[in-house]
């Protein structure tokens, strides 16, 4: 059995004291207990919620990394100043860094291959838009965005990601995939995976769905077969996400 793995993407929300507060009201929420639980918060945020959330069994994480060890890299951060503050999950290849930061699969790999190096475990995302899905491509183009992401990769290594399949559309537009939609892509992504690694690898690996999930909706997409989690935006930012990890248990 996968273990579920919930994790929150804050985005560029919550200035470090707000962040504080918030952790604060989840952590009394949440029971990290039966499912992985993360919070991936702005890096300038990690230091005051990683204090908040220590002992809690809530896993750091953050949004970004650079691929390079340390260097002449304005306003980058790197995997060592992540793994020195107690970052466990790094998100790679967020659609909204593809789209606004020009972030290639090529640099989603090499992301992945340093994180991995250090330990910290990469929530690698894909997912295709609504003109890709309405000319019937989404399976190729996702399986495309995984094979780039993983080359050059061992099945060891492979194992450790968390995959997020995010359709573009339904990311912060109330537009959920429906389950079954989610489901079949998922599917596909292990399925890829078995290709690439063989059936054991793809047993093992974690693949999340993400796009407006929500407190009501978090419980039919975690039955479906291949859903082993969310990557959760919007509602990672209230409560309610309280309620996604209870459907996870
Ligand atoms: P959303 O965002 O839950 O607000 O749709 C998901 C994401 O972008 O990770």
């Amino acid at each position: 059995m996968r273990k579920k793995i919930i994790a929150g993407n804050w985005k560029m929300n919550k200035t470090p004291s707000e962040a504080a507060e918030l952790a604060k009201l989840l952590k009394s929420k949440i029971n990290a207990e039966r499912a992985d639980v993360v919070f991936c918060v702005p890096a300038i945020d990690i230091m005051p919620v990683g204090e908040i959330i220590k002992g809690s069994g809530i896993a750091l994480g953050a949004q970004n990394m650079h691929f390079e060890e340390s260097g002449a890299y304005t306003g980058e951060t790197s995997v060592k100043m992540l793994k020195d503050a107690q970052v466990e999950y790094v998100i790679l290849g967020h659609s909204e860094r593809r789209e606004y930061f020009g972030e290639t699969s090529d640099d989603v790999n090499k992301k992945i291959k340093k994180a991995l190096e250090h330990g910290i475990i990469p929530i690698m995302c894909c997912g295709e838009t609504l003109a890709q899905r309405e000319t019937g491509v989404t399976m190729e183009h996702v399986r495309i965005q995984v094979k780039a992401g993983f080359k050059g990769l061992v099945a060891e290594d492979a194992q450790k990601v968390v995959i997020a399949y995010e359709p573009i559309w339904a990311i912060g537009t109330g537009k959920t995939a429906t389950s079954a939609q989610a489901q079949e892509v998922c599917a596909g992504i292990r399925k890829t995976i078995e290709e690439l690694y063989g059936a054991e690898t793809a047993q093992k690996i974690r693949i999340q769905y993400g796009g407006s999930v929500n407190g009501k909706n978090a419980a039919e997409l975690f039955a479906m077969a291949d859903i082993d989690g969310a990557l959760v935006g919007g509602a990672s930012l209230k409560e309610e996400f309280a309620d996604i990890v209870s459907a996870a248990e």
